[in-house]
């Protein structure tokens, strides 16, 4: 007995509306080589050679995509029905920093910029990096600083300009970037867009950026390591996810329907809580941004500006560097030989932090 599950049912007339088309296409093509080779035996008959174009063929054109793609143009101003609009975020866009520290890469020329994205209201986290890895702008000779990235709080009211608290952290501790866009974990790729954006435009002299959730135990000793040793162009690194299958579930967190991203799994892309990558990368993703509607999925996101440029992502050296969930029991040397872990909330970034510190003191 021949029963079709719905997904086989789906792929049954993803086929027939192929053959549809291929046989429209098909006879279009047939109808196009009747109408050139009856004009040219009307102008110019007998063709001197097939490399004569009797008729004026227009310039090359890429090819417009398909209404429902995962890469259609004109993204400025997307204007999708819903609920595919829900999918996408508004970028490209300008929005404003409103705090900012305009010249300060320029001026510290550092190795590395790690860039941090945490909402205005976590000050408790940002002040736990601070006291822990952020610590870290001289490692191995290399000047490393750190900068956290922020929208306009969804808790208070959207106001356009920066709260007295962010403004009096900024002035104390320079390290903030404010946009003028609302912080939502759906907007989270207008923030990753925005740092490229700014490190793009403000890090003139810098070897490598980094982006890292807030949640995360980061060994910046490491990763410099790595850094020293690795390419200096086109490179990006990190945990690179392969063969994602795409969510079909609505209940998913990351749920994304098949008529916003028709393919079943996803481009590698780097995971989002940590990747690092040469300062040349930059101004091409934002380039070819322009090409791509941005989907919600921020490392989703980066993954196919990515495929688009045609660069491929690296793996790191070697396993377990790049650790996506902290393990139960860690071993006595673990926080010595990682570059990130992601831990359970960011407050235990602080004990995990002595325990690393005195890892770093002990034979491992
Ligand atoms: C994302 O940011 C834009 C610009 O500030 C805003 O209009 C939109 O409502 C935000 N979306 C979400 C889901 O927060
Ligand atoms: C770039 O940075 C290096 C070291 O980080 C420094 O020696 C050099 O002077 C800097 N160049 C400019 C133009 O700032
Ligand atoms: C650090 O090491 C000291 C002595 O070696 C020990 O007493 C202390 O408990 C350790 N702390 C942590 C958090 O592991």
């Amino acid at each position: 007995m021949l029963r079709l599950s719905p997904g086989s049912e789906k792929r049954l007339w993803k086929r027939v509306r192929l053959s549809l088309c291929f046989l429209g296409l098909s006879l279009l093509m047939g109808t196009l080589t009747f109408a050139v080779y009856s004009c040219s035996s009307l102008t110019s008959w007998p063709l001197p050679g097939w490399t004569v174009m009797p008729l004026s063929i227009p310039p090359y054109k890429k090819p417009t995509p398909a209404p429902i793609t995962q890469e259609p143009s004109g993204i400025s101003s997307p204007q999708l029905p819903l609920p595919q609009s829900s999918f996408f975020v508004a970028y490209p866009h300008r929005y404003h920093f409103i705090v900012d520290e305009p010249n300060r890469c320029d001026q510290e020329s550092p190795f590395l910029v790690v860039i941090v994205p945490v909402p205005p209201h976590n000050r408790d986290v940002r002040n736990i990096i601070r006291s822990t890895w952020g610590k870290h702008t001289t490692v191995l000779g290399q000047v490393v600083s750190y900068y956290f990235l922020l929208g306009l709080s969804s808790v208070g009211d959207g106001r356009q300009h920066p709260e007295e608290q962010i403004l009096l952290e900024s002035q104390k501790h320079h390290d903030i970037l404010q946009s003028d866009f609302q912080d939502s974990y759906k907007n989270l790729t207008i923030k990753t867009m925005l740092m490229f954006e700014w490190i793009s435009t403000h890090c003139p002299n810098t070897s490598y950026a980094m982006k890292i959730d807030s949640d995360i135990f980061f060994n910046v000793h490491n990763l410099v390591r790595m850094l020293l040793k690795a390419p200096r162009h086109l490179y990006m690194t990190g945990l690179v996810v392969r063969n994602a299958q795409v969510l079909r579930d609505p209940n998913s967190k990351w749920f994304v329907p098949s008529a916003v991203f028709p393919e079943s799994t996803y481009p590698p892309y780097p995971m989002g809580l940590g990747y690092v990558f040469s300062l040349d990368l930059p101004r091409r993703i934002l380039e070819v941004s322009t090409h791509i509607r941005a989907i919600y999925i921020e490392d989703v996101h980066v993954g196919l500006c990515m495929r688009h440029l045609g660069i491929a992502l690296t793996d790191p050296p070697r396993g377990g560097l790049f650790v996506a969930a902290m393990p139960q029991t860690t071993s006595q040397c673990y926080w010595v030989s990682v570059i990130t872990t992601m831990l359970w909330r960011s407050e235990q970034l602080l004990d995990v932090w002595k325990t690393y510190e005195n890892q770093t003191q002990s034979d491992c």
